[in-house]
């Protein structure tokens, strides 16, 4: 049941190029949060719309979200000041199963913070778990640190070479599936939709199980606007119907999706 809650801003960092760390403090979001769910923040005062922001780490009743500065709401929230009060909803969504005993985890950009906390969660539960991180440039490196505590191994790739492997997040998982077939038995993914696309074709060839975490504009957040519909198969496959990225999501069956229509 999500909860809407005024909470008070314990810290607000900038850890990278645009993008921030900001932790609140509310127990009742912290102690209901699954690896995957976001949080519907209302950002500024009058006409803003809230905005979708997944929920990266969990620690006692505090919660943080890392996000990257787009527009106004981002904006607006980056500028928040330690002890001020932001009004949270949450937690949204239906987040990543954490079935199988060893994951891959494979995230781009600011799709990598939601796959920390599947790491810890899943890492508590005696899986084995591993990640390949891509950014951009060195610059908007996040989170590395966490992710090597939380996993037994991380590899990263830079689009321009600065950091990690020169590439692609998709080539090293290309890389690691054709060295080792049985690196995992689930892969989950967060980051651009042309990233994840690629993600679910290499996961299909290799008949591994894959979960995508999706994006879409959000209107209401609860699944009654629409706003975030996105064509799925229907159940066997066959034909089409709709899903609320909100609700039914933002975690999907990379097979369920039709990846064109994203
Ligand atoms: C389930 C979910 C989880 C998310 N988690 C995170 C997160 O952990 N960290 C993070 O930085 N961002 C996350 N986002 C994206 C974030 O919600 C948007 O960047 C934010 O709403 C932009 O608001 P704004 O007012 O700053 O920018 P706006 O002025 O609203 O938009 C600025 C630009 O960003 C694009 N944009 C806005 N919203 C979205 C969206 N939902 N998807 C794709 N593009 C968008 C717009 O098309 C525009 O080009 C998530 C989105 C969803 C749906
Ligand atoms: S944002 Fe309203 S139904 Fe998803």
């Amino acid at each position: 049941m999500p909860f809407q809650r005024n909470c008070r801003v314990i810290e607000v960092n900038q850890i990278a190029n645009g993008l921030f760390s900001l932790v609140f403090d509310c127990s009742d979001i912290a102690g209901s949060t699954k690896a995957g769910q976001f949080v519907h923040i209302s950002c500024g005062d009058g006409l803003l719309l809230r905005r979708p922001i997944s929920v990266c780490d969990l620690d006692g009743s505090l919660v943080r979200i890392i996000f990257q500065v787009k527009g106004s709401g981002t904006s607006w929230l980056s500028e928040r000041k330690q002890g001020e009060v932001i009004d949270v909803l949450g937690p949204l969504g239906k987040g990543f199963a954490l079935d199988g005993s060893r994951l891959l985890l494979v995230g781009g950009g600011i799709g990598v913070p939601p796959l920390l906390m599947a790491a810890r969660q899943a890492s508590e539960q005696g899986k084995k778990v591993n990640a390949l991180l891509g950014f951009a440039d060195a610059d908007k490196v996040i989170l590395l640190p966490e992710f090597a505590s939380a996993c037994d191994w991380v590899e990263v790739s830079t689009e321009n070479g600065s950091l990690g492997k020169h590439g692609y997040v998709t080539d090293l998982l290309i890389s690691r599936l054709e060295a080792n077939q049985n690196i995992c038995d689930l892969i989950l993914s967060c980051g651009p939709q042309a990233m994840l696309s690629r993600v679910a074709h290499i996961a299909k060839e290799h008949h591994m199980p894959c979960q995508v975490s999706l994006e879409q504009r959000m209107g209401c957040g609860i699944g009654a606007c629409l706003v975030c519909s996105c064509g799925i198969k229907s159940p066997g496959g066959e034909g089409k119907s709709f899903a609320r990225v909100c609700a039914d999501g933002p975690v999907f069956s990379s097979r369920e999706v039709i990846w064109d229509e994203t």
